[in-house]
């Protein structure tokens, strides 16, 4: 990595817009070039990036489970754009993949979103064009989906994980998809921080944290002070029961939400080989009494049950640097395949289960994210194991995910580090 590996992060929060929208109101989503400071405020200045609204993240929309989001995205860039709504079931032409499920967005113009999120939870917003560099330069942002009944905490804090790549004079390093990065790990960035929100809390009060690992390519492994507490919720999908904290890992576009007590001050790290790497923290003062009742169970969401499974398919990732040879014209492929194929890599017949093996032949970890569907994780055991939109596969290892194909439509189905499917990993599957 670069000098600039080891910066201190701003302990200062920073102040996050927030949209809370109501019955469908309209709200208007602008991409836009703006300046920003990224960096903590001893290292001089903004940084170029693009944005929403104004800032980066862009604003934090929270709605109801149930209700409708009406989203315009009015394109301020002098490039292309469009919107993919990460982790929601919703309507296929709602999905913001250029190309595959909707026209790309040309500067100037705009695009209309509207779909009703059918599950709450934590999800986030960002580019699915070129996304590999317009993530990188912000364009990201969480989309909170409520409860009806919301669990018993006083604060509720979404946690934008994400790192950037910044030359000396706190610029963004122009060497977007460079071949080094596409064959190794993808674009790590020098510096990593959290954006949190503006609050302040007390010893003893109870909050969820709802992290969204935002970052192009990097895995974070995060360590949590002073909150004792459970996770509650995995890429949006709560838990049959919580389950204790642990250190949790987040692969790209992955979320985890946890509703915890704060026993100290609040911060979080990341578990990095050379030593902890600090992200970010929330000021503590003041104590009041700490709440008898237990880290609550959230709701279900309706999810479809898998049935038994007709087919078994094998997704390989191959590629990459280190001895992965394959047949694709590109860095990376799936089956020997790189880049969007004519053909989906399946079709299925709705509402079917099917069975596939994710198994990454590569020496690098992928993350593979299916859109419009969660899966079931198959636990070693055979047994169901987690519920996601996004897996993580490290290198020479493989996965078993059950999913049931219910929604409509062409989906995509891509390593979620972004600069490898920006190298050729990516493909899509039809549902009719
Ligand atoms: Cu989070 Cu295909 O995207
Ligand atoms: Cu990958």
């Amino acid at each position: 990595m670069q000098r600039r590996d080891f910066l201190l992060t701003a302990s200062s929060a920073m102040c996050l817009p927030r949209i809370a929208l109501s019955q469908g109101a309209p709200v208007t989503l602008r991409a836009e070039a703006l300046t920003q400071q990224i960096l903590p405020t001893q290292y001089a200045g903004h940084t170029s990036v693009l944005g929403f609204n104004g800032s980066v993240p862009g604003p934090e929309l929270r709605l109801q489970a149930g209700e409708r989001l009406n989203v315009r995205l009015q394109n301020g860039l002098d490039t292309g754009t469009a919107v993919h709504w990460h982790g929601v079931r919703l309507r296929n032409e709602m999905d913001g993949v250029p190309d595959l499920t909707q026209r790309l967005v040309p500067a100037g113009e705009a695009f209309d979103y509207s779909f009703v999120p059918r599950d709450a939870g934590t999800y986030w917003y960002h580019s699915h064009y070129v996304s590999h560099e317009q993530v990188a330069r912000g364009m990201m942002g969480a989309l909170i989906v409520e409860e009806a009944t919301p669990p018993d905490v006083d604060h509720d804090i979404p946690v934008i994980l994400s790192d950037w790549r910044l030359t000396e004079d706190g610029q963004l390093s122009e060497d977007f998809g460079n071949r080094h990065d596409i064959a190794h790990a993808g674009r790590l960035g020098n510096f990593a921080k959290a954006f949190l929100p503006p609050v302040g809390l007390q010893v003893g009060q109870r909050v969820r944290l709802r992290l969204i690992n935002a970052a192009t390519d990097r895995i974070f492994p995060v360590i949590l002070k002073g909150l004792e507490g459970k996770v509650v919720a995995l890429d949006g999908m709560p838990l049959a029961a919580p389950v204790p904290i642990e250190q949790p890992m987040l692969a790209p576009a992955q979320r985890l939400d946890l509703v915890a007590d704060v026993t100290g001050p609040v911060a979080l790290e990341m578990d990095h080989r050379m030593g902890p790497y600090p992200l970010g923290d929330i000021p503590v003062s003041g104590f009041v009494p700490p709440r008898d009742a237990p880290i609550p169970t959230l709701p279900v969401n309706a999810l479809s049950k898998p049935g038994t499974p007709a087919r078994h398919l094998t997704l390989a990732m191959m590629g990459g640097a280190m001895g992965g040879a394959h047949d694709g014209a590109n860095i990376w492929s799936f089956n020997h395949v790189s880049d969007m194929p004519a053909e989906p890599f399946a079709r299925f017949e709705r509402n079917e289960t099917v069975r596939i093996t994710l198994r990454n032949d590569s020496r690098f970890p992928h993350g593979i994210h299916l859109h419009g569907h969660h899966f079931h994780e198959i636990r070693p055991d055979g047994s169901l194991g987690d519920f996601r939109d996004t897996t993580l596969v490290h290198g020479g290892n493989s996965r078993d995910i059950l999913c049931v194909f219910d929604n409509p439509g062409r989906w995509m189905l891509h390593c979620h580090m972004l600069t490898h499917q920006f190298g050729g990993m990516k493909t899509w599957v039809e549902v009719a």
